[in-house]
């Protein structure tokens, strides 16, 4: 070994040892008579140290030849530091040198590696290998694999394997679009990459493994946001001879080991909610329960008083905000901007004030008299002091844009700390979802989803109110994992084919395949996958999951450091039989 010590290992303790240290070399402070040296590795900085006079002039001055970010290995003995720095582990000590050997020089990095970088973010993906030095990318990636091991100890103990499923498939629908790769051999023919492995964790339960999980790349050519990669990581999971009760029950099994192992947090149990109750409440599917403001319906008390955008709307839903009656015309006009914007969608915002000293005073006081907003203070449970917030129009857009806006006075009100968890199972979504571009239902989760048997009878009627047994677990408001029990019965595999717009010979040509596994003892079966990058960045407390990914995509879909995606050489495209020009 080059060294004896890593650069994070050495503590008062080890005075007086000699010792070997490698690493990168992070910042020179040449004091005249005194050089310090900050040297880096993986593990931490190491103070060295160089004084004219008592250290070796020939060494002294090849340090002072030393650049930022040069390989070196050095020797010397650990002595105790005269100011000491009490902010990193190694803070006490500094190594006197001995020797110092350039192992490679480096150019001068693009931005400074340190915690806080004056990088910006193309540079530094440009420059990847550099960023990746830095402690909090570093970090990121540290906790990633503390995660995946310990994923892997939860999943191990309950008798799950993991199976490695291909990677050059045909297409599985999760909703987004598929990457394709042309083949060679068969021109004219693509594969697909899996946007999951679905269909063959389900051939897996077939073939009677039971319990299996994998994680695992899938890709999703999709609109790229900060919690979305178009090469992405699962927790993929599946299970036979279960019911819904046992999935949730196992993999809240997981999502606690994980906090507990790698957080330290004591969860408590994950409650659930139906989809109905999270739309109704919360206005999203995915609601962020850190903190309460629940919805409260207003329609039937406030129509019918002369007040046009309410007696013309379906449905008239608020919130309250504890404590804000003390909000200002500029902070209450600032709301509506917010809630008027494109994305968000809504007319207008009806406010109420509920002052300290009981006074109401509305955006709407000429329709309102006090007894009738009484009635919106009762209605909410509004205490002196808080202030209601109203939105009105069609039901489910207004309860959306109520929900960005739940979520907007929240974050105002320092209500989403990213050290506070509240983890969530949201069940019993819709089967079917009416896509408004085709004019027709989709699968809301995918086709493989079993509905609920006592809904079943709505398929024909009302297949938008058809219940699936599917489920998603949410923590703070982001979607960390979804999945469902499935269907393992040809005659219903076909029969949702069919519903979801598929001709017998289409569903029979993309998925033949499962559906006549289905006829060889398939049985009861059910899974999850989790979005493995979402709940690595949320145990960082990270918006982005970029940073928890070593080679991220840039925003655009691009990798800016090999330069991809690029354009292939007429003679490789010959020989895959494409006939297109490459762009010069
Ligand atoms: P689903 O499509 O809900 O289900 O995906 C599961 C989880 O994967 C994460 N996820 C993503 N993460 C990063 N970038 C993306 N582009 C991306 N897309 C999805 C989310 C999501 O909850 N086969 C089913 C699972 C099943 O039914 O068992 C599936 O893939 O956190």
């Amino acid at each position: 070994m080059l060294r004896t010590h890593t650069c994070g290992e050495l503590r008062i303790q080890d005075v007086n040892k000699r010792v070997a240290l490698t690493g990168w070399v992070q910042r020179l402070r040449d004091k005249g008579s005194l050089l310090w040296i900050d040297l880096r590795d993986r593990y931490g900085i190491t103070q060295l140290f160089l004084e004219e006079g008592k250290s070796d002039p020939a060494m002294l001055q090849s340090a002072r030849q030393l650049g930022r970010e040069y390989v070196v290995r050095v020797t010397g003995t650990v002595a105790e530091r005269l100011s000491k720095n009490d902010k990193i582990p190694t803070g006490a000590i500094e190594i006197k040198l001995e020797s110092i050997e350039v192992l490679n020089k480096s150019k001068t990095p693009p931005f400074t590696i340190e915690d806080n970088t004056d990088g910006g973010d193309d540079l530094r993906m440009k420059y990847r290998y550099l960023d990746l030095r830095r402690s909090p990318v570093r970090e990121g990636l540290q906790l990633r694999h503390k995660m995946a091991q310990q994923t892997r100890a939860y999943l191990d103990s309950l008798n799950f394997i993991e199976v490695e499923t291909p990677v050059l498939i045909k297409s599985t629908p999760e909703g987004a679009r598929d990457f394709v790769v042309p083949s060679r051999i068969h021109h004219g023919e693509f594969y697909a990459l899996p946007q999951s492995p679905q269909t063959f964790k389900q051939l897996l339960m077939v073939s009677g493994f039971d319990r299996y999980y994998q994680i695992v790349k899938c890709f999703r050519d999709e609109d790229l946001r900060a919690d979305r990669q178009p090469e992405f990581t699962q927790i993929d999971c599946e299970m036979a001879f279960i019911t819904q009760e046992d999935i949730l029950a196992t993999f809240e099994g997981l999502v606690r080991h994980l906090f507990k192992t790698v957080k330290g947090i004591d969860m408590p149990s994950v409650p659930h909610m139906t989809y109905a109750d999270a739309m109704k409440y919360y206005g999203s599917d995915k609601p962020d329960t850190r903190f309460e403001m629940k919805f409260c319906e207003l329609t039937d008390i406030v129509k019918g008083k002369g007040f046009q955008a309410f007696d013309q709307a379906s449905m008239a839903v608020g919130f309250c905000a504890r404590g804000c009656a003390t909000y200002t015309r500029k902070q209450l006009d600032e709301l509506t901007e917010f809630v008027k914007r494109p994305q968000i969608g809504a007319k207008g915002m009806v406010y109420l004030r509920y002052e300290e000293n009981g006074t109401l005073k509305s955006s709407v006081d000429k329709f309102y008299p006090p007894d009738e907003l009484r009635k919106w203070v009762t209605a909410c449970n509004a205490q002196p002091g808080d202030l209601i917030l109203v939105l009105s129009g069609e039901t489910d857009k207004t309860r959306k844009a109520l929900g960005e806006l739940r979520l907007y006075v929240a974050s105002q009100l320092g209500l989403r700390d990213k050290n506070t968890f509240s983890a969530l199972w949201v069940i019993d979504f819709p089967l079917l979802e009416w896509n408004e571009e085709t004019s027709r239902y989709h699968a809301m989760h995918h086709p493989f989803t079993s509905p609920k048997r006592e809904d079943l009878q709505l398929l024909d009627t009302a297949p938008g109110e058809i219940r699936a047994n599917a489920y998603d677990m949410v923590i703070n408001g982001t979607e960390v994992g979804g999945g469902s029990i499935r269907i393992h019965d040809r005659p219903t595999q076909q029969l949702m084919f069919n519903h979801l717009g598929f001709t017998e010979e289409e569903a029979k040509k993309q998925f033949g395949f499962l559906m006549e596994a289905f006829e060889f003892g398939a049985p009861p079966h059910g899974g999850i996958a989790f979005g493995f990058d979402r709940l690595c960045s949320l145990f960082g407390g990270a918006d982005s999951i970029r940073d928890f990914i070593a080679f991220p995509k840039n925003n655009a879909g691009r990798d800016t450091m090999i330069d991809t995606p690029a354009a292939i050489s007429q003679e490789q495209l010959n020989e895959l039989g494409l006939d297109i020009q490459p762009e010069k």
